[in-house]
């Protein structure tokens, strides 16, 4: 199993020696990585200790980046403050699979039903 970490443990370990970066729950050790970073040493650091998925997402990586990452994946966060979501976990895929996964799952169809009234009534409204 993988190390467990919390995020102020992430944050607690990333000195100025260590550079430790969350990205989409799981935690990777780039310290070895800076100066082969692309994107370049500065933006890692900045990002050091933190959770920096959204920024990583915003800038895009390729699968290249994503295989290189395996290499420097060192543990993931403690189930309590995992917050991304694979596609794999999502209602869409999920939904009636099984049982237990069930419990949270019942509000997306009900947002997008709303929303779906909400344009209904839009488009009621603006062609009357
Ligand atoms: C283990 C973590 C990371 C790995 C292995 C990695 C790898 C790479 C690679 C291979 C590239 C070249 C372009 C590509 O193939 O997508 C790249 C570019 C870049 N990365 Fe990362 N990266 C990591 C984390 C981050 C983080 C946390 C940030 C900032 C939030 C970041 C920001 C950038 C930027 C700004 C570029 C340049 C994009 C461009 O010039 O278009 N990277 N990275």
């Amino acid at each position: 199993m993988s190390k467990q970490f919390t995020k102020s443990e992430v944050a607690k370990y990333s000195t100025k020696d260590k550079t430790l970066i969350i990205l989409h729950d799981k935690v990777y050790d780039v310290t070895d990585f800076l100066n082969e970073h692309p994107g370049g040493e500065e933006i890692l650091l900045d990002h050091s200790g933190k959770d920096s998925s959204e920024d990583f997402d915003d800038i895009g990586h390729s699968s290249d980046a994503f295989d290189l990452m395996k290499k420097y994946l060192v543990g993931e966060l403690v189930h309590e403050e995992k917050t991304y979501k694979t596609p794999k976990q999502s209602w869409s895929t999920s939904y009636g699979k099984n049982e237990t996964n069930k419990k949270n799952e019942g509000m997306s169809p009900t947002i997008m039903l709303a929303g779906l009234m909400i344009l209904l009534a839009a488009a009621y409204f603006l062609y009357l």
